[in-house]
């Protein structure tokens, strides 16, 4: 295996935050983070609201001082202008003037980057075709877009000086389920063309599909760090959910005294399956007893059970 060079190398950081009266209080939102991450990689920071991912990729840009740590990019520091060019950065809430066109925003940004008009142009025509947005949308005002073109505004100017690095702040953050697997699909093909990708997430099981690593936060310290095949195999059957329709009251006693908690609406019965086996042998009983299965959908990830154990291990409750 080739090494990989180290793209963000992060030693021991931590951020106090002041609080309270005059500032007397400190609140530790990043407790001593150590990690690397490689050249080529998705890397996903996850943890809950407030676990310090935020806090942490300030730090990774500088936006913020540390308390205490060191940050290197590209093997310099945030701050340097060579950094800086090679790095694209989606913020947790993009600010984008509403009376500017996706166009005119673009092109303003290309400008801060020093390109050219005509760089400027195509560049801008590029990146709106990446993340699909048409021309109709691309010149309108800001204020006329939904939620999901912003989004994709968003993406193309973090996108938009072919930067090697994007660091994405809850890039799946207000989307819908077809947006998240669209933003899914666009960072695959990103690191195809050989981008490193560091973003940060709550939402472990969308993590887990795409990041060849990920560190999990919790209250700012990291509690693990690996691959999601390394930490959770796949292999243990957790909990599921089965939705089904047409079941018979017997059937619905069956699967209460075989530990299944059953709710049933007028026309969905929603079946919560134990972990183990037991979920799988509970569809086989729906199908053999007559009623047809709608859904089956794991109740937590390998990763996200992982998570959650490492949570109860570190010996604070989950936030
Ligand atoms: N500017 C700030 N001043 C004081 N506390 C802050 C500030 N920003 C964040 N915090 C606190 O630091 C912790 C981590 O926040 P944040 O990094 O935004 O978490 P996340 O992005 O994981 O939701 C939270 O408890 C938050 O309230
Ligand atoms: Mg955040």
């Amino acid at each position: 295996m080739s090494a990989r060079s180290a793209i963000i190398v992060v030693e021991n950081l931590t951020k106090d935050y002041a609080s309270g009266w005059l500032a007397h209080r400190r609140h530790r939102a990043v407790d001593r983070l150590t990690l690397e991450v490689k050249e080529g990689e998705i890397f996903g920071l996850l943890g809950p609201n407030g676990a310090g991912k935020t806090t942490t990729i300030k730090l990774l840009l500088r936006l913020i001082r540390p308390t205490s740590g060191t940050v290197r990019l590209f093997g310099r520091l945030p701050e340097d202008r060579l950094v800086r060019a090679q790095l694209g950065f989606l913020p947790e809430h993009p600010y984008l003037p509403e009376a500017l066109t996706a166009r005119e925003l673009l092109d303003y940004f290309g400008r801060l980057f020093g390109l050219s008009r005509s760089d400027r142009s195509a560049r801008v025509a590029l990146v709106l075709h990446q993340v699909g947005i048409p021309a109709s949308v691309a010149d309108r005002p800001l204020r006329q877009l939904s939620r999901g073109e912003l989004a994709r505004v968003g993406f193309a100017q973090a996108l938009l000086h072919n930067p090697k690095l994007l660091i994405l702040d809850d890039p799946f953050g207000g989307l819908d389920p077809e947006g998240r697997r669209q933003v899914r699909d666009w960072l695959l093909r990103w690191r195809e063309e050989g981008k490193t990708i560091f973003l940060s997430t709550p939402l472990v099981a969308e993590a887990e599909i795409i990041c060849d690593r990920v560190a999990l936060l919790h209250r700012g310290r990291l509690l693990a760090c690996g691959s999601p095949a390394e930490l959770a195999p796949p292999t243990a059957q957790g909990a599921v959910e089965i939705l089904a329709r047409d079941l018979a009251p017997q059937t619905r006693e069956s699967l209460r005294a075989r530990g299944c908690d059953v709710r049933a609406d007028r026309t969905l019965v929603r079946i919560c399956a134990p972990a183990s086996a037991e979920g799988w042998e509970a569809v086989d009983f729906i199908r053999r007893s007559g009623g047809h299965v709608i859904a089956v959908n794991p109740l937590r990830s390998p990763l996200e059970r992982f998570f959650e154990d490492a949570v109860t291990a570190s010996g604070a409750s989950p936030a």
